[in-house]
Formats: structure tokens, C-alpha cells, sequence
């Protein structure tokens, strides 16, 4: 990222001299009066360090200091004028040691000026015309005097006494100046500060969370901890002085109020800040060095790579990130406003408080009630989880917190001071806002609006009109915005700066880190303080900044992660605003297809990861803001998958079929066809049974049109439905090609997910289809390699073929390590479906106990998880592996249960089943049917080019010939299964068959311990 360049900011500049320094000079001798200065300037570095300033330079016997860089302080000037007057005291201290010493004092003129100044980053040194005006400030003190400037008198005068001087000209400025001479800085100040009372009560919620955190530390283990309750009734406070009394590492993130679909905007901010290479942590670092997995995931979360992934791996690489972190010392990590979190956030929360352990983590999550209506159940049922409700702040614990705020004595009016109390109902952030209405109100007699919104727009609405005017452009942005931003909203505000930090003397924003590098940024210092500023705009003006926002944003071409999404969201705001306020013209028509771009590219990039709901949610909303006419074939092909993978498969296809048919009636019958294709592979999934013949008649329809006409996307369509024809009947070669060649045209047509999702597909054909083994694993090999996220799926095919080799050791060892990866991201299903491997790896190796072990595991979870399209080969398997152990009963129930929920078109369920069912009867004495099956299986085979479902069901055939006393013939059919092992070069099938048809020709069962 690139460091921050030359910035803007608003800084407090002291500039201090020695007066009288040539006449003591000349009295005393050089190498004393050096010895004096170097006492002098000694001091002054002390005294202004020690308030947190930067001594700039030292010129002649002056010194320059600057308060604010390279970090600002909300209290930047009164620091600086703090430290003027103690430079003052200090230098009385050291003129007592110099009349002693040499008979000589010295004494300073100090000017304290607050404004705009250029800093940079390599030279720190500050220049602008602030810098020349407290210099101008300090030649018009008298020796022992402090002058501070007009913007740094408003920024402390609650604090100081100071009396005016006479206004003077300076160059460069039609009005005269009126500075200040400092008389006194009060010691009471912060008593002063109304708005940032002490914390009170909360007690025993403080105690709860620090038996969390204990606990976690104690036990090294992760507990998550969910804070509830109203908006402004503590919450973030209650965290952030948790955080304060402990000793952890902490991160935060917020959710976001807006623009539904930004998912991992608080995940990135806290990666961010593990990551961060001045005050990050290096363990993180490291394990981004070290593990390629991790890397890839973070990469892709924080947008530095495009690739496809999923929220597992997402979730899991940000759980390792942090356990690495908490390795060295205990992590909190704080989700605020969690209310506002996409499901997939959630998921990623609850995945880190269910997996990590090892590790102390306190998962603190801060929400409104409505996190219970997003997720009923929330942390319930986990050991590790509590959560407390936040209930409004006792009467007494108010009243404190009103005395806090506003001391007894100071003159409010007790009945009003009543009136508070009751009016705030406990509501912290009420109370507050009501005192500081009351002390800014002319009159002191305000009325108190009843509601906390109504109570924040009067008090907002007695902001002078260019605080109001910087605080309303930082409302557009958000809760954060930048400093820059606000510049370019109010390009006729000359101190947006200068603003900015008297609002941040009144307490309503804070100074706090951006997200876009080199610009300052600031927070409102609540949500609801935000809301009252934007509801203040007039909705033109909003739709003017939303857009002006937007552009510049555009302009600058890099900014957050998520930079689509927010861009997308402004120009979708700026575009709604102005439809409500008339009807669209060309400019309204070019903000909506620009807003609709950013969120269709945004939506896509959530498909990528895998981000399904936060996907179908940006979609939709692209699609909302282009004219109905007007049909994005890619968005909508996106939105169908988005709906499908989602779970929505009705959704998904009713979408396909009105998007194809708007089409036609366009007359594009290219864009029509490529539709229908992506809609008819979802439909095959709801219903496999009729829809087969369907889609294959769709795609021959297709075909000569699209081959003709056809876009890359249209040929990608068109391949993919091909291949998943050709998949489904086991005719793996041609599924293979084609596989390969929509692959090649969904790069063309830059669609990412298409081309990954065919690679995975193309890699179960590689495994089934009768490329030679060695070649299939150098294939799995350059597969995995195309993409930087990690594919297990890949690894649990690579397992499989090294068992067809024989290689039992490295299989079942790289099939446990990908098992466990799998299960660390809590992938329950996908486990269960990689179970099939090891059913694999146990019958090729012999173990057929092991192997019914396997499928039964598999069997069971896939039932527990309700999934039925994947049952039926299962069911198969586990039915083989019950043969071979000779329990004939239970081989039957589980190959009619395959068959029962396989369809007619699924070849390998098919020759299982039918397989099994032949052998069955074979043993039960019906010859004639039982030949008939087994040859009715054979034939099936025959029509694919797997060379191991081929060999199976020749073998097959082979045990029932021998069982049906044809001895001869069911030599040669061993014979020609072991031809089909070969083909593939699957070792193991080939050894296999020789082992059964071995047992079978010495008429010895393959029973157990005979095998
Ligand atoms: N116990 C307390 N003592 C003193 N001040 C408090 C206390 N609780 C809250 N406040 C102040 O009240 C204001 C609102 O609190 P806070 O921001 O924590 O609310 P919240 O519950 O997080 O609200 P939201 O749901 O909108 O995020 C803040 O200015 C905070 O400093
Ligand atoms: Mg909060």
C-alpha cells in the first residue's frame, strides 16, 4: 500500500524565543552562554515532550515545537498552551541556577498559534501560514508573555483565562487578527470537558467480563462474550473501558449501517491491524510468510488477489491469523454493532469462538436486540459463551453521571437537572446530548426534545454553518470519513480542518484511523450523532455529495477492500435521491448504470469468495437500478448461481427461466439459449429423473447456434451444461473436453467462478475417466496450481489415485491430513463426502472392515445433514463393503436404498447397485435373473469410458458366472476387468480382481480373514 504522502492537517504551533539573548551574550563568556542555551533548550525539549509535542528546530536561540504531529491529539492545543505556560515555569527554575551560577536570567516570549500546515512524512518539518503567524504572535508578547492566536484561544478558552490584544495586520490578510494574552491555564480543565464524563457504575458487567477474560488466559482456550442492549446505553462504552484495565491485545471493527453486502469490512480492519508493520503483530506476519493457505485466504479478504474461495476458508485463515497473535499474549477482538453483520460475518464469528483452541481469544461482540431477530439462537448452546443484556443505567448511576457532567454548583437549574434524569431513562448517550444542549443553549432554558434523534438535530442545529456544513459532508461517507473527503464536498470551506477539530473539542466526532492511506480521519463519536447530521441535509444536496463522494473515490482508483460496494452504494444513493425528486434525465440515467457497475463487479467478487447471501444482495440491488429494458446477461447469470448456491434453487430457476424469456421476446436468442443452459443445470439438481433428457435435448439444440454466434460466455454455458451430460453418464473423456474447452472460454469471458467450478469438475473426470494415473496426478498437480486458494477436493482425488497405485500409506496419510483441513474449517458435509476416499483406500487395500467403517460414517452424516443427492453411490459403497464381509441381508438393504434414491441416469449408482443386486441373486440360486442384472450392468459400462466403474462391473459379472457354475467364461471376463485396471494403470483394481477371482475359481467365499 502506498504510505501517506504530503498531508493537510491542523496542527498547534509554538514558537518561542530568548529575549535579551545578544545582550547576555556579550556580558558572558562564549563557552558560559553556550552552556546556558544548552540548559534552556534542554527544557524546552523536556517541557514539550512531555505534553506530547514535536520539537521541530531549534532556530538561533528560538524553538519551534508542533502539537499534532505526527499524530493529532484531540486536545492538541490546549497541550500546547499547557506546555507554554510550564516552559514558563521551568524557565524561572533555571534562571534561579544562572543568577547563581553566572549573575545573569534570561526570559522568553512565547506566540501559540492553531491552524492548517503541510507535513510530510520524510521531513517532519510543518510549514504554511500558521507557522508564520505564531511567530508574528510571539514577536508581539513582551518577555515572559504567552500569545496565543484566535483559532487556538476557541479551541481552550473553557480552560484558560486570557484577555485580548489589540487586533493587528498581518501580510496576506485583508482582517486584522485578534490574539490573546495568556493570563492563566485553569488546573480543573478536564472537569471542564463536558462531554467525557468518567465512567460510572456498570460494575458487576465490568466483573463479568473480566471473569471471561481470566478465564480464557487461564485456560488458554477462546470464549466469545456478547454485550446486548438499546442504542446509546453504554455498549462500546462498557468495552472500551473493559479494554483499558487489561493487558491484551485488542482489535476492533465495526459493522457497517449501510449498504447491505459489505460482509468483512470489520475482518479486514482487524487482519489490517494484525498485519500492520509498525505496530502490528509480527507472529501474524510470520504465518503469512510461512503458510501459503493462510495467505492465499487473507489475500483474496483483503482484495489483493481475485480468486475464488469460500467463507470457510475465509474463517478459518482469520482464526489461524489469530491464534497466532494470541500465541504471544491475549487477544480481544471486538465486533461492535454486530446487528449490522451479513450472515457470513457471523458464520466467521461463531466459526472462531467453535474451533479455536489452544490459544486465549476473547470474541467480543457488541449489538442492538436486533442481532436475536437476525439470529435467534445466537451463542446459545456453546459452552463457551455468555451474554449479558445491558439494562438502561440505575437512577443513581444516572444522577451520578449527571454530576459528573455537569458538578453540582454550576448553576444548573436543579428541576431541569431533574428533568434530565427522568427524560434520559437511564440512556447514557441521552444524558449526555441533554446536558450539552442545555450548557450550549444561549438561553439555558431549552426545551428538551423528547427523543434522543429529535434532541440531536437541536443540538446539531446551534453548530455555527461551517462546523454544520463539515459535519454534514462526513455524515455522507459515514460513521467514519475522511478529512479529504469533506474538502471536496465543501470546496468553499477554507478550514475544514480547523472545523473539524473544533468538533472535535464539542465532542462529536473524534479523531481516529482512515482507511484510505494519507488521509486523516475522523469518527462521529456516535452512530446516532451521524444520523442526525445526514437527516439535517436536504435530499438534493444528498444526492449532490453522495455523487461527488463517489467520483472522487473513483478517481483516486484505490481505496478500501471493499471498494466497489462503497462506491456502488453512493452512486445507488445519489441516484435514488434524485428520483425521488424528479423525474430521470441523462444524468440520473449515467448514475444508476454506474452504480449498478460497481455493485455487479462487487457481487461478483462475493460469488468468488463464496459469500452467497452478501452476493445475491448486491445483485439484486445492481439489477434494481438498471432500467427494466435494459438485461445484464452476466449479473443475471451471477444472481441465478448466487440464489442456487444459496440453497434457493426455485429462486434460481424461475430467475433463469424469466431471464431467458425476456430475451426471446428481445430477439436474443444467443442469450436466451446460454440461460436456459445455466437454468436447466440447476433444474437437473431438483430432479434429476426428467430433467436429464431435458438438458440434453437443450444442448443440442444450442449447440449449432451458439458455436456459430455464441459469445465466450454463451460457449461457456454451453460447454459446462456438456460436460455435466457427459459426467452424469460416465462418458468422462468427452465430459473432459468439454470441461476443458468451457474452461478456457469462461477465461476469455473473465468469469472466474465458471472456470473454477468446471476445474473441479474437469479434476473428477481426470480422477474417474481413464487418463493413465501418473498423468491424472500431475494434472491434479497444474490444476491446483491455477488457483492461490487451496482446493481439498483436489488433494481427496490425489489420495484416491494414489490408492489405485497401491501407495496405501501416502494415501490414507494425505487423505487424514486433508480430512483434518476440511474439519478445521467445519466443512461437516464436504468431510462427509470426502469420506468416499477412504472407502476407497480400505477396499483396494483389503481391509474391507475398515471400508465398511468408512462408508458407514459417510452414510450417516450425509443423512444427518439431510443431503439425499449424495446418498445414493454411498449407499452403494457401504452395500459393496457389507458384501465382501459376507453380510448378504444388510448388502441388499443398503443397494435397494442406493438405487431407490439414485436416478436411472446416474451411471455409477446404476452399476453398483445393479451389480450388487446381480451377485445377490447369484448366491441365492437365481441364476437367470441374476445373470441377466449383471449383464444389464456390463452393457451400462460399456456405454461409459471409466475404466474402473468398466473393470467393476466385468468383475462383477465375473463372480456371478462363477457362482452360476460358468467357470470359462467368468476367467475371461476377470480378465477383461484386469484389461480396463490396466488401461488406467490402477494397480491396486488389478491386484484386487486377481485376489478375488483367485478365491472365487477355489470355490472359497470371500469372506473375512480369507480376502
Ligand atoms: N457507564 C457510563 N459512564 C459514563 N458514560 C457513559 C457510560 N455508558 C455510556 N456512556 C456514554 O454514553 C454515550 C453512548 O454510549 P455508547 O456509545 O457506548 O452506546 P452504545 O450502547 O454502544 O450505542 P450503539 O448501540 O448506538 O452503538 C457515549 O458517549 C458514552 O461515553
Ligand atoms: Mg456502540
Amino acid at each position: 500500500m502506498a504510505g501517506p504522502r504530503q498531508q493537510r492537517k491542523t496542527v498547534t504551533v509554538l514558537f518561542c524565543d530568548v529575549s535579551g539573548s545578544t545582550a547576555l551574550g556579550e556580558r558572558l563568556d562564549p563557552e558560559s552562554f553556550r552552556q546556558v542555551m544548552r540548559r534552556y533548550f534542554d527544557a524546552a525539549r523536556r517541557v514539550i515532550e512531555s505534553h506530547g509535542g514535536t520539537v521541530e528546530k531549534f532556530i538561533g536561540d528560538a524553538v519551534m515545537a508542533v502539537f499534532g504531529v505526527p499524530v493529532l491529539h484531540e486536545d492538541d492545543a490546549l497541550r500546547a498552551v499547557r506546555a507554554a505556560a510550564a516552559l514558563g515555569e521551568e524557565i524561572a527554575v533555571l534562571n534561579r541556577g544562572l543568577e547563581a551560577d553566572f549573575g545573569a536570567t534570561v526570559s522568553i516570549r512565547t506566540g501559540v498559534n492553531t491552524g492548517e500546515v503541510v507535513t510530510g512524512t520524510d521531513e517532519r518539518l510543518a510549514t504554511g501560514d500558521a507557522v508564520n503567524l505564531a511567530v508574528r504572535l510571539e514577536q508581539a508578547a513582551a518577555p515572559g508573555e504567552i500569545v496565543i492566536g484566535p483559532q487556538t484561544w476557541a479551541l481552550v478558552r473553557d480552560a484558560v483565562t486570557a484577555e485580548p490584544l489589540e487586533p493587528f495586520q498581518i501580510r496576506g490578510k485583508k482582517q486584522p487578527v485578534t490574539a490573546y494574552r495568556l493570563l492563566r491555564v485553569r488546573g480543573d480543565v478536564s472537569r471542564l470537558r463536558r462531554h467525557k464524563a468518567p465512567f460510572v457504575g456498570r460494575r458487576s458487567q465490568l466483573g463479568m467480563l473480566a471473569d471471561a477474560f481470566a478465564q480464557i488466559t487461564d485456560d488458554r482456550s477462546c470464549g466469545m462474550f456478547t454485550v446486548l442492549g438499546e442504542a446509546g446505553v453504554g455498549k462500546s462504552r462498557l468495552a472500551a473501558e473493559f479494554l483499558r484495565g487489561i493487558d491484551a491485545r485488542t482489535l476492533t471493527g465495526c459493522c457497517l449501517s449501510y449498504g447491505q453486502g459489505i460482509t468483512y469490512s470489520p475482518t479486514v480492519s482487524m487482519v489490517r491491524q494484525l498485519l500492520d508493520t509498525r505496530d502490528g503483530c509480527p507472529g501474524a506476519a510470520e504465518l503469512m510468510a510461512r503458510d501459503a493457505k493462510v495467505a492465499a485466504a487473507i489475500d483474496v479478504l483483503l482484495g489483493e488477489q481475485a480468486a475464488v474461495t469460500s467463507p470457510a476458508e475465509i474463517a478459518w485463515a482469520v482464526r489461524k491469523l489469530f491464534e497466532s497473535s494470541a500465541e504471544l499474549a491475549p487477544l480481544v477482538a471486538v465486533f461492535d454493532d454486530l446487528h449490522w453483520g451479513e450472515p457470513a460475518l457471523l458464520d466467521l464469528v461463531e466459526h472462531i469462538t467453535d474451533f479455536s483452541r489452544g490459544a486465549p481469544i476473547l470474541i467480543l461482540c457488541l449489538g442492538r436486540l436486533e442481532l436475536l431477530d437476525r439470529r435467534p439462537g445466537w451463542g446459545g448452546g456453546k459452552l463457551n459463551a455468555t451474554t449479558l443484556l445491558l439494562e438502561p443505567l440505575k437512577p443513581a448511576e444516572t444522577a451520578a453521571l449527571i454530576d459528573e457532567l455537569v458538578p453540582t454548583g454550576s448553576g444548573l437549574d436543579p428541576r431541569l437537572r431533574e428533568r434530565v434524569q427522568l427524560t434520559a431513562a437511564g440512556n447514557a448517550l441521552f444524558a449526555e446530548e441533554m446536558l450539552a444542549l442545555i450548557s450550549e443553549s444561549p438561553s439555558r432554558e431549552p426545551v428538551l426534545p423528547p427523543t434522543i434523534a429529535a434532541l440531536l438535530a437541536a443540538r446539531l442545529d446551534q453548530l455555527q454553518p461551517g462546523e454544520r456544513t463539515v459535519l454534514a459532508c462526513g455524515s455522507v461517507e459515514g460513521q467514519l470519513f475522511h478529512c479529504g473527503t469533506v474538502q471536496v464536498m465543501a470546496p468553499e470551506e477554507h478550514d475544514v480542518s480547523g472545523r473539524l477539530l473544533t468538533l472535535v473539542h464539542k465532542d462529536l466526532v473524534r479523531p481516529d484511523r482512515g482507511v484510505l492511506p494519507g488521509e486523516e480521519a475522523f469518527r462521529f463519536r456516535h452512530l446516532l450523532i451521524r444520523d442526525a447530521a445526514y437527516e439535517a441535509l436536504a435530499k438534493a444536496d444528498r444526492a449532490e455529495l453522495h455523487e461527488l463522494f463517489a467520483r472522487w473515490l473513483e478517481e483516486r482508483g484505490t481505496g478500501p477492500a471493499d471498494f466497489d460496494e462503497i462506491v456502488g452504494y453512493h452512486l445507488e444513493q445519489a441516484f435514488r435521491y434524485r428520483c425521488e425528486l424528479g423525474p430521470a434525465e441523462e444524468k440520473s440515467r449515467r448514475l444508476s448504470a454506474d452504480a449498478a457497475g460497481h455493485l455487479d463487479v462487487a457481487g461478483r467478487r462475493a460469488m468468488d469468495r463464496g459469500d452467497t447471501s452478501a452476493a445475491v444482495k448486491l445483485l439484486e440491488r445492481a439489477e434494481a437500478l438498471l432500467p427494466p429494458q435494459q438485461i445484464n446477461l452476466a449479473l443475471q447469470e451471477s444472481l441465478i448461481r448466487g440464489l442456487a448456491e444459496s440453497g434457493r434453487l426455485d429462486d434460481a430457476i424461475s430467475r433463469a427461466a424469466r431471464v431467458a424469456d425476456w430475451c426471446a421476446a428481445a430477439g436474443d436468442r444467443v442469450g436466451e439459449l446460454r440461460v436456459r443452459l445455466a437454468g436447466a443445470i440447476w433444474r437437473l439438481q431438483v430432479d434429476p429423473e426428467t430433467q436429464f433428457e431435458q438438458l440434453r435435448a437443450l444442448v443440442d439444440q444450442a449447440r449449432p447456434l451458439i458455436e456459430r454466434h455464441g459469445d465466450p460466455a454463451a460457449r461457456a454455458a454451453l460447454e459446462h451444461a456438456a460436460g455435466y451430460l457427459g459426467f452424469i453418464r460416465m462418458q468422462l473423456t468427452a465430459a473432459l473436453a468439454a470441461f476443458t474447452s468451457g474452461m478456457e472460454h469462461a477465461r476469455q469471458a473473465a468469469d472466474l467462478w465458471l472456470e473454477t467450478s468446471m476445474r473441479v469438475m474437469a479434476a473428477r473426470c481426470i480422477d474417474l475417466g481413464p487418463t493413465p494415473i501418473p498423468q491424472a496426478l500431475r494434472w491434479l498437480d497444474d490444476a491446483q496450481a491455477q488457483s492461490v486458494t487451496y482446493q481439498p477436493q483436489l488433494d481427496a482425488w490425489r489420495a484416491a489415485l494414489l490408492a489405485e497405485l497401491g501407495c496405501f500409506g501416502e494415501a490414507r496419510s494425505l487423505l487424514a491430513e486433508t480430512l483434518t483441513q476440511i474439519t478445521e474449517r467445519g466443512l461437516a458435509l464436504f468431510a462427509a463426502i470426502a469420506m468416499q476416499t477412504a472407502w476407497r483406500i480400505e477396499m483396494l487395500s483389503g481391509d474391507d472392515a475398515a471400508a465398511e467403517h468408512a462408508a458407514r460414517l459417510a452414510c450417516e452424516e450425509l443423512d444427518r445433514l439431510g443431503e439425499r443427492s449424495r446418498l445414493s453411490t454411498r449407499a452403494c459403497q457401504l452395500a459393496e463393503a457389507l458384501y465382501a464381509l459376507g453380510r448378504y441381508e444388510e448388502a441388499r438393504q443398503w443397494a435397494l436404498r442406493g438405487l431407490e434414491l439414485g436416478s436411472t441416469h446416474d451411471l455409477v449408482t446404476q452399476v453398483y447397485g445393479l451389480g450388487l443386486r446381480a451377485r445377490l441373486l447369484a448366491r441365492n440360486g437365481e441364476a437367470g435373473a441374476a445373470l441377466a442384472l449383471a449383464e444389464q450392468a456390463d452393457g451400462l459400462a460399456a456405454t461409459s469410458d471409466s475404466p474402473q466403474a468398466q473393470g467393476n462391473a466385468a468383475l462383477n459379472l465375473s463372480e456371478v458366472l462363477y457362482l452360476t457354475g460358468n467357470p470359462t467364461r467368468a476367467q475371461e471376463m476377470t480378465h477383461r476387468a484386469i484389461e480396463h485396471y490396466q488401461r488406467k494403470g490402477a494397480t491396486a483394481y488389478t491386484a484386487r480382481a486377481q485376489r478375488l477371482a483367485a478365491a472365487w475359481a477355489s470355490h472359497r467365499k470371500p469372506a473375512p480373514g480369507i480376502t
